[in-house]
């Protein structure tokens, strides 16, 4: 089959490529490197992919520039690209994400309904959820983001449903949860919590270090997404892709101290604006659609992050 993937050379984006290259499939992996962190970091991910058969890299700012080519003749668009992270989404930040996030992707549905995409599949988020009115959430729950940043990707949502409900575009939107593991973004948690540690630096911890994460495998991650994009899933579809880990930032710390082998020295800092108390995602849906299922445990999954990140043998892809 032949793929587009936007946002390629991001984090997720570079282990859904990797996964379908290794399935055989031809993917045209599109990326703009803005520079929401170190742009060299993208550039190393894109270097990962390039020169792998089946693959094309294409340097395009999807809030600019022509698609309808791009899209043409593709069996399933897998759409990434985006601004992620909940706490820079305030302020004058709030303008990229809704760039970003919202045009980028109004431009991108607009081309996959002229041009006849047979399936879209979207990065959305748990952030959509705000603090949940019940645990683990499902996805007929109730949508109330707490941060600028979720409500840029519930806005996409709705576009999307308005795509399905006037053209009937086969769009699934997937609701990942704290994505982690090999190669994981650098402002995100565990990145900031293992790199602190091995430094044996203080880490950064918002608030009384309580607050639940869901934490996603990102091989699991990208599992779930490419059967997304290839599973019998009725247009319109939202799924939760959640790693069945609810846990605190505590306990992710100790594990982290323990695979590191240096005890965290903690810093709190206060609570942050748009952080949510807990996320924890219902998956029944997607086990049913996608006949998917978490497979790495968290402290398997820390394991792999920690060896990758400090050039341990083990280190995965
Ligand atoms: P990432 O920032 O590593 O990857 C996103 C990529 O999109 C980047 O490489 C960026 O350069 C590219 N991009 C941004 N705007 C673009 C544009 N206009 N045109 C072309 N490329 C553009 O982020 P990630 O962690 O890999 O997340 C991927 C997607 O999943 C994002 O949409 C994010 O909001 C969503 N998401 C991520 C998580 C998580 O835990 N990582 C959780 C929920 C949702
Ligand atoms: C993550 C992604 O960054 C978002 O793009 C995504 O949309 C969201 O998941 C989601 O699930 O929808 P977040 O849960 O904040 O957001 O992920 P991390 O940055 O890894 O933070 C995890 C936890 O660690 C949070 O509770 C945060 O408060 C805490 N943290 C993070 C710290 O205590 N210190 C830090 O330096 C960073």
């Amino acid at each position: 089959m032949r793929f587009v993937v936007t946002g390629a050379a991001g984090f997720i984006g570079r282990h859904v490529c990797t996964a379908l290259l290794d399935g055989r499939h031809d993917v045209v992996g599109v990326d703009a490197f803005t520079d929401y962190y170190d742009p060299a970091v993208k550039r190393a991910n894109a270097r990962a992919l390039a020169g792998r058969p089946g693959y094309r890299g294409e340097e395009l700012d999807l809030v600019t520039a022509p698609l309808d080519e791009l899209l043409t003749g593709a069996d399933a668009v897998i759409h990434l690209a985006g601004q992620p992270g909940v706490r820079l989404s305030w302020e004058d930040g709030f303008a990229c994400y809704v760039e970003r996030n919202v045009t980028a992707s109004q431009r991108l549905l607009e081309a996959a309904r002229r041009t006849g995409v047979p399936r879209v599949v979207l990065a959305s988020s748990s952030s959509v959820y705000g603090n949940a009115a019940t645990y683990p959430t499902d996805e007929e729950s109730p949508t109330r983001p707490f941060s600028p940043y979720g409500v840029t990707k519930l806005a996409m949502e709705h576009l999307a449903r308005a795509y399905v409900d006037n053209w009937g575009l086969p769009v699934v939107m997937l609701r990942y949860f704290t994505v982690y593991g090999p190669a994981q973004r650098p402002d995100m948690g565990l990145h900031r919590f293992i790199e602190r540690v091995a430094a044996g630096e203080p880490v950064p911890v918002y608030g009384d270090g309580e607050q639940v994460r869901d934490f996603t495998y990102v091989g699991d991650a990208a599992r779930a997404t490419i059967a997304a994009a290839t599973a019998d899933v009725p247009p319109g579809t939202v799924l939760n892709v959640a790693g069945g880990s609810s846990t605190t930032v505590n306990r992710v710390l100790e594990m982290v101290g323990e695979c590191v082998g240096r005890a965290p020295i903690l810093r709190h800092l206060p609570e942050q604006p748009g952080d949510v108390r807990a996320t924890g995602g219902a998956i029944e849906r997607a086990r049913r659609y996608l006949g998917w299922e978490p497979e790495v445990p968290l402290a398997e999954g820390i394991k792999r992050q920690v060896a990758h990140q400090l050039g341990r043998p083990d280190g995965g892809p």
